[in-house]
């Protein structure tokens, strides 16, 4: 497929191909936090291509406005709001939920995902201002957003609560994201929490873990050692992996997951264990590789990356 006129550098979609109903989410209104790039704006397409309402609330405003703008070519005008928001500002959530319940009436799904990603230094190296800022966004943030929004859907007895959550729950040192990974535990653990709270509400909390979204162009990778080829989707030594995933699929994901929340409410879903439950070969069957033994659970997978010991070659 040709790719977008649009900066944001995406192709158009079609969930069909992952078994998806065009109309599945009918009816609904999403806000999704950081829908503006990378995996929220794969999320927000794929929603919005299942027939669901979608509102960006991001700080990029420049992004923001392209992102609505795009929704709006590809499903209709009047499917996407764009509200610029920081989501660690108290003031900007009551603005975001005023805009979405002002256009759209209602708001059902929150899908929890924004994260500045530069906050990834280690413990000993980083600023204590990082450490602040990665739980600002993934601690505060995540908990005003549920406050504002979750009481409304528990009151209708309608909705679903999602995070864009990690494997790494603490950081190996080959890794060296800390900051990040201590933020993301505890909006995990806000979830689960939740999760206990909104039970037999016909509210639905789960995480979802992206693990290797991305677009990437290949053709700028340094060149492959002598023999070897160059891959299309490679996520280089991680146990389990098919590869990088294209937002795009990533968002049919979180369109299958949020049509299951019911089965997944307290629990939390890597990205490659929903495509295996919807039996969806991305990015194209030919790149799936025949045979991979099984992929392994949150749990183990952080098991297996924080007892490696103290990084590679040493
Ligand atoms: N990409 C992956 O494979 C992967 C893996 C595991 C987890 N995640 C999680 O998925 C989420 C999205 O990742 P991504 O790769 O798309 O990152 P990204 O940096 O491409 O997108 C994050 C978005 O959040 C926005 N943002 C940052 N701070 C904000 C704030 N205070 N208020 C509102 N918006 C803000 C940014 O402007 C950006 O649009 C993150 O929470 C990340 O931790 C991603």
């Amino acid at each position: 497929m040709a790719a977008l006129d649009t900066f944001l550098n995406i192709e158009p979609i079609d969930c069909t191909y992952a078994g998806l109903q065009k109309d599945s989410l009918k009816g609904e209104v999403a806000v999704i936090t950081g829908g503006a790039s990378n995996v929220g704006l794969g999320y927000a397409r794929a929603i919005a291509w299942a027939g669901a309402k979608v509102v960006v609330a991001d700080l990029n405003a420049e992004a923001g406005a392209e992102t609505e703008r795009v929704i709006n070519a590809e499903n209709g005008p009047d499917t996407a709001l764009f509200v610029k928001t920081n989501v660690t500002e108290e003031s900007d959530i009551k603005n975001l939920a005023r805009l979405a319940i002002e256009k759209f009436g209602k708001v059902d799904i929150l899908i929890n995902n924004a994260m500045n990603m530069r906050l990834n230094g280690t413990i000993l190296d980083s600023p204590i201002s990082d450490l602040d800022s990665s739980f600002a966004i993934s601690g505060r943030g995540v908990m005003l957003a549920i406050k504002e929004f979750v009481p409304a859907m528990i009151k209708r007895g309608h909705g679903v609560v999602t995070y864009s959550a990690t494997q790494f729950h603490y950081c190996p040192p080959m890794v060296g994201g800390s900051i990040y990974t201590a933020g993301k535990a505890a909006a995990t653990s806000i979830m689960m929490s939740l999760a206990n709270e909104v039970k037999n509400t016909g509210v639905f909390v789960f995480c979802l873990t992206p693990a290797g979204v991305a677009r990437i162009d290949f053709s700028k990778m340094p060149p492959m050692p002598e023999g070897k080829e160059k891959p299309d989707f490679a996520m280089f030594g991680m146990p389990g992996f098919h590869g990088l995933i294209p937002p795009e699929s990533g968002g049919a994901a979180m369109v299958y997951c949020i049509l299951h929340a019911e089965t997944l409410h307290g629990s939390g879903i890597i990205i490659t264990d929903a495509f295996e439950a919807m039996n969806y070969p991305y990015p194209n069957p030919a790149t799936v590789r025949k045979n991979e033994s099984r992929r392994l659970s949150d749990m183990e997978m952080t098991m297996a990356f924080c007892t490696m010991g103290p990084g590679f070659g040493k």
